[in-house]
């Protein structure tokens, strides 16, 4: 099956490639023998202060500790925006495109110097200093990027939170890094709708309060102009700070291992965790994934339409792609606004080179009709990119053959917030692609199968997907919380990072990610632990019990199954349910918000109390003829009532 959606590599796609395949193979083949000297040389991309001695120095038992290029100092946004000065100031760093159509803003690197060093002095100026923590809550405008860079340039460790999460979500946030300065904006503007954010901003604030946490400081931008309340002392006008300083910001003299930023991210149990990211080795491997996985070559523009709230954005949005020096695009808005034909009309307006995007928006777009995409140019195109879940192979080779009408190879790239970067994906110029596979793994990555016991499985199989070795990029710890990150990536498969996704490697050695074998699901993209959504359940009044499951969805690739057991008393009722799904919404963000909720007078539970979530998958799926063994459970007709009651009949 794999053979039937092969795309080998055509020969000009490899001839003006960075790497071709017997480079790929080559360079891969160094990466892994001698890791110490492969990256001891690419290392060199970044500049340096002081340049490191020692390259790698990674232990992923005894407790776990990752260290590269430990001795070297360096300064991100220095990397970003200064040493690009001379030869490119007056080139465009990024391109804004608005959520309205008619308004887009180029900035050029001199300009983002002038910005983010002003906005650097800003936060001096509040008090923020290196190791101080600053949570970021915007949209989708310049000054996201300014705010990132700016913290980098002092560094402060930043926390971007997504505007979409709820002031409930982002008070846990604020309150878990310590962060006493939050930046934010009047309000942020998706598809023609205002979202409140300065007000989501100010709830927040009060809550992590009455936990016991004080923002000293909420630095906001005019944006729509919209009406916001305003706390005297407490709040300052970004425009009216950045006015008074001076545009001069010494960067901040940084060791390889200080922290670059915090992003929450969910797991299988517990609240969402803070993935701390590092200097060096994060710069190097977001730069170098950057170039060679989209094959990226000075003056391309590229277009990345992630968010920044997500690793997507920080890595492939800012940092990679400003450290080589390139073009990026911002885009405030979202795919079907005013139209579906949005992205493409994008892509003609500014001639994007490379296009990177995720395969939920790309289902949608499909759905909306072909006319959307022939209607445009889309001329200007060379690489593909998807991202965030397993594309599968009829939007691949729609995204293929209508959008990149067989011109354009396509990059499926797969990573993880805890990865810094990109780890299994194809190289333009190298790989023979297969619709669905992220195909093989980029420099210096080793990925292995191993099955429930731990053994390493070879050849072509299925098994859970695990990383042997060190990277650059990964994650150093979580938060405040080192016995956490040991815990939840390192105990499962000793001495081994273990991902969370299953994935078979057929016979060519090409990886297919199977999605999460754990408790996290990936909504559109999106990712979230059912746990989160459970205790958001289980924290209204009237219900007492509940299961939160996934299912396939046809747009959103998983869709969120909940099962809740209301306290004695209560009823179900159409008005509870609207109830529940606002109030799942109000916890931790629109992006949470259930797509079905089943009534159940109980969970089938072993007799030791354990909810079988097995069977709750299976009858969420509408595929309850092959339950399995039931016989374990307390009480066997739950079972049957739960079928009775499904949701999702085909
Ligand atoms: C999870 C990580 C990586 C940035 C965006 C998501 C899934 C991600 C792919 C892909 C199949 C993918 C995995 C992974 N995933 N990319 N190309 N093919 N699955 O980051 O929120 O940390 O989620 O997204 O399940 O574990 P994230």
């Amino acid at each position: 099956m794999s053979d039937s959606h092969l795309h080998p590599v055509k020969p000009e796609w490899t001839k003006n490639a960075l790497i071709d395949n017997e480079t790929y193979l080559d360079w891969y083949k160094q990466s892994i023998d001698d890791p110490e000297a492969f990256w001891g040389q690419h290392g060199k991309r970044i500049d340096w202060f002081k340049p490191y001695s020692k390259v790698k120095n990674t232990d992923f038992s005894n407790g776990v500790s990752i260290k590269w290029f430990e001795d070297g100092v360096t300064n991100v946004a220095y990397n970003c925006i200064d040493r690009h000065l001379e030869k490119r100031g007056d080139q465009v760093a990024l391109i804004w495109e608005a959520d309205d159509p008619s308004k887009d803003k180029k900035i050029t690197y001199r300009q983002l110097h002038d910005a983010v060093s002003r906005l650097g002095n800003v936060l001096r100026e509040a008090g923020v200093k290196k190791g101080d923590r600053v949570t970021i809550y915007m949209p989708m405008i310049p000054e996201a990027t300014y705010v990132m860079l700016a913290c980098a340039r002092i560094g402060a460790i930043h926390s971007v939170v997504f505007g979409g999460f709820s002031p409930d979500s982002l008070a846990g946030r604020i309150a878990d890094c310590g962060s006493g300065v939050v930046i934010t904006a009047d309000e942020g503007l998706r598809g023609g709708k205002p979202i409140p954010l300065k007000a989501n901003a100010d709830r927040a604030i009060e809550i992590a309060k009455g936990q016991g946490f004080n923002v000293q400081t909420l630095l906001v931008v005019k944006h729509t102009g919209g009406q916001v309340r305003w706390v005297d002392g407490r709040d300052v006008w970004y425009h009216e700070a950045t006015e008074k300083v001076s545009a001069e910001c010494e960067p901040e003299q940084m060791n390889a291992e200080d922290p670059l930023f915090i992003l929450y991210t969910s797991g299988s149990t517990g609240k969402p965790k803070g993935v701390l990211h590092t200097t060096g080795g994060y710069l190097v491997y977001a730069s170098m994934t950057h170039q060679y996985v989209f094959d990226y070559h000075e003056g391309d523009i590229y277009w990345c339409t992630a968010d920044v709230g997500w690793v997507t954005g920080h890595s492939y949005i800012v940092y990679g792609p400003l450290a080589n020096g390139a073009t990026t695009l911002i885009f405030e808005g979202v795919p079907n606004y005013p139209s579906p034909s949005r992205f493409w009309e994008v892509i003609d307006k500014h001639k994007v080179n490379i296009f990177y995007t995720a395969p939920t928006a790309l289902r949608a777009l499909m759905g909306a009709g072909n006319e959307h995409v022939a209607k445009t140019d889309r001329s200007s195109l060379r690489i593909l990119g998807s991202v965030g879940e397993p594309i599968n192979p009829e939007a691949w080779e729609w995204y293929f053959k209508v959008v990149g009408e067989e011109r354009c190879p396509i990059v499926d790239t797969w990573w993880q917030t805890e990865t810094g970067g990109i780890l299994i994906t194809p190289l333009p110029g190298a790989t023979d692609l297969k619709a669905g596979s992220a195909t093989r793994p980029f420099f210096g990555v080793k990925p292995e199968l191993v099955d429930g016991d731990g053994k390493v499985l070879e050849g072509p199989t299925d098994g859970n997907l695990c990383i042997a070795d060190s990277w650059p990029g990964q994650m150093r710890t979580v938060y405040g919380d080192h016995e956490r990150f040991v815990q939840t990536y390192f105990s499962t498969y000793a001495g081994k990072y273990f991902t969370g996704d299953g994935c078979r490697r057929d016979e060519d050695g090409y990886y297919w990610i199977t999605g999460r074998v754990d408790d996290v699901l990936n909504v559109s993209g999106h990712r979230m632990g059912t746990a989160e959504i459970e205790s958001a359940l289980v924290a209204h009044p009237k219900v007492s019990e509940a299961a939160v499951v996934g299912y396939p969805h046809d747009l959103k690739g998983q869709g969120i199954y909940c099962y809740v057991t209301l306290m004695a008393g209560e009823e179900w009722s159409d008005t509870l349910h609207k109830e529940l799904v606002a109030h799942v919404r109000s916890e931790i963000g629109p992006i949470a918000a259930p797509d079905k909720i089943q009534f159940a007078p109980g969970l089938p539970k072993t007799r030791s109390g354990k909810i079988m979530r097995r069977i709750l998958r299976k009858i969420a799926e509408d595929d309850y003829s092959a339950l399995g063994d039931t016989s374990t459970l307390a009480d066997p007709a739950v079972v049957d009532d739960l079928i009775a009651n499904r949701q999702n009949r085909k």
